[in-house]
C-alpha cells in the first residue's frame, strides 16, 4: 500500500499527474476517481487518456455511463457511476470484461463500492481554490515509484 498527497496547481498539475498515471497503467488496472461534483475527476480522466495518446474528444460519461477508447498501449473504458442506482446495472456495463481487456477509469466509485477491484488506484480530488485541487492517492505500492516527484 502507498499513500501520497499531491497538490495540483491548475490544469497543468492535473495534466502532469495524468501523464504519470498513463505511463504506469496496465491491463487489469482500475483507477477510482473520487471527489465532489466539480472536483476535477473528468479532467483527470481526460489527462490520463491524453497521456495514452488519445487525441479525440473525451466527453464526460455522465449520461452514456461509459466511453471506450483504443490507445496504442491498451484499451481503456471510462465510467461514470453517478447515475447508477442498482449495482446490477454494472453487469450491462461490462466492467469485468473491460478489466480483462484493458484498464478502467471510474468516476463516482462510491456508488458501487463492491464493484471496485481491491487493487484499484484510488484518487480523491478536493477543491483547494478555484484554480487548484489536491489529489489524495492510495493504492498498490508499485505506484509509488511511478507517482513520486510528480512536478506540478
Ligand atoms: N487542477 C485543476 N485546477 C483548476 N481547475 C480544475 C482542475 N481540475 C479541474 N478543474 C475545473 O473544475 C471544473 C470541474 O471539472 P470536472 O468536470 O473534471 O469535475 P468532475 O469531478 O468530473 O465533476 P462531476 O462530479 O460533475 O463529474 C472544470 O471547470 C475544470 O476545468
Ligand atoms: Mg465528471
Amino acid at each position: 500500500m502507498m499513500r501520497l498527497n499531491i497538490p495540483l496547481d491548475g490544469l497543468p498539475g492535473t495534466q502532469a499527474l495524468g501523464a504519470r498515471i498513463a505511463g504506469g497503467l496496465r491491463v487489469g488496472d482500475a483507477v477510482a476517481l473520487e471527489g465532489d461534483l466539480g472536483a476535477g475527476k473528468t479532467t483527470l480522466a481526460r489527462s490520463i487518456l491524453e497521456g495514452l495518446g488519445v487525441t479525440e474528444d473525451v466527453p464526460s460519461p455522465t449520461f452514456t455511463l461509459v466511453q471506450q477508447y483504443e490507445t496504442p498501449k491498451l484499451a481503456v473504458r471510462h465510467y461514470d457511476f453517478y447515475r447508477i442506482e442498482d449495482p446490477s446495472e454494472l453487469r450491462e456495463l461490462g466492467l469485468d470484461e473491460a478489466l480483462d481487456e484493458g484498464a478502467v477509469l471510474i468516476e463516482w466509485p462510491e456508488k458501487a463500492p463492491n464493484a471496485i477491484p481491491p487493487d484499484a488506484l484510488h484518487i480523491k480530488l478536493t477543491i483547494t481554490s478555484d484554480r487548484s485541487r489536491n489529489a489524495h492517492i492510495a493504492g498498490p505500492s508499485r505506484w509509488s515509484g511511478i507517482l513520486k516527484d510528480v512536478h506540478v
